[in-house]
């Protein structure tokens, strides 16, 4: 058993969600272990300690886990072998000894959630929790983050969302959670947070938030299915792949992902940051 070593083991900090988590540790003046691919890559923080491994490489994760209490657990992108490495990590947790794991899920977790990612999210979850340790799932919205990046040249956002909403949420607002219930575990054991922003919007009114922002015009598209297949064709993904993107519009058009729920600030006693708000460089 490393005992010397700090009991809370961050993963991600290379990225952008993570690195916002660990240096909100380090603000708080709270040791950690920083897990990494690339040590090199990894942010200098005061009390961290830095740690080779990756999720499919049981062995470097036990020895990097061994006599952590805590894990942050950042999913990993988005692969056809994602769920396969997730579990090869929590069982690296669970054989290390890890008592509580934090992982950042998605929205409406659940076997047959319209977004296919969101089933990966929910096994991941019943694995978690069929491992025996403590558990808390951060339950993410889409992040507001990437709104910007789903508009085309041509000024549109195409998707078949129809009209519905989407509570989308600022990944700094994930970060200020995610470090809250890292800092105190015990207060978070085995609960699921819906996390969202303070506002359920449609992709029109994203087209005229992200218009008022860049000074032109954006506007929404709400394709049929089959011409959001068809519109996808040309970046030659794999189907799981293009089914993710286009399940992305459907989860809205559904209305999974619209309620908004005052986790957040129930959290981190601030209220997240809006569209607008995150455009205009607010950002928690
Ligand atoms: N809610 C949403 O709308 C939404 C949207 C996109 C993504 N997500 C999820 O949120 C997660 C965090 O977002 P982010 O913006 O922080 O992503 P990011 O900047 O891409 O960071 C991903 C982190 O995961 C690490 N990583 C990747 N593969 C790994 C592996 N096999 N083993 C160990 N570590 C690995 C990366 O390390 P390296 O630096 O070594 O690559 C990096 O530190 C994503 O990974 C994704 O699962 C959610």
């Amino acid at each position: 058993m490393n005992t010397s070593m700090p009991d809370l083991a961050v993963t991600g900090s290379t990225g952008v969600l993570g690195r916002l988590v660990a240096g909100l540790v380090a603000n708080a003046a709270v040791p950690q272990r920083l897990l990494v691919r690339t040590p090199a890559k990894a942010p200098q923080l005061p009390g961290a300690t830095v740690h080779p491994f990756s999720y499919e490489d049981r062995e470097a994760s036990v020895l990097a886990l061994a006599g952590a209490a805590t894990l942050f657990m950042v999913s990993a992108p988005e692969s056809e072998g994602r769920l396969g490495q997730h579990r090869s990590f929590i069982d690296a947790a669970s054989d290390a000894g890890v008592r509580h794991v934090v992982y950042t899920s998605f929205l409406g977790a659940a076997p047959d959630a319209t977004f296919t990612l969101a089933r990966e999210h929910h096994a991941t979850e019943e694995y978690i929790k069929s491992s025996g340790m403590d558990w808390t799932f951060l339950r993410d919205s889409l992040y507001i983050d990437f709104m910007d990046a789903l508009v085309g040249d041509d000024g549109v956002i195409r998707g078949p969302a129809g009209s519905g909403r989407a509570a989308i949420v600022a990944r700094a607002d994930i970060a200020a959670v995610a470090a809250a219930v890292v800092l105190n575990p015990e207060a978070h054991r085995n609960a699921s947070y819906d996390l969202t922003g303070p506002e359920s919007l449609r992709m029109e009114d994203v087209a005229s938030i992200l218009s008022a922002s860049r000074g032109s015009t954006v506007t929404f598209h709400d394709e049929t299915l089959p011409e959001a297949y068809a519109s996808r064709e040309k970046w030659g993904a794999p189907d799981w792949q293009v089914d993710a993107w286009v399940s992305t519009y459907t989860a809205i058009a559904s209305g999974e992902l619209a309620a908004v729920t005052g986790n957040v600030e129930m959290i981190t006693g601030r209220r997240p940051v809006s569209l607008a708000e995150f455009l205009a460089g607010k950002v928690g």
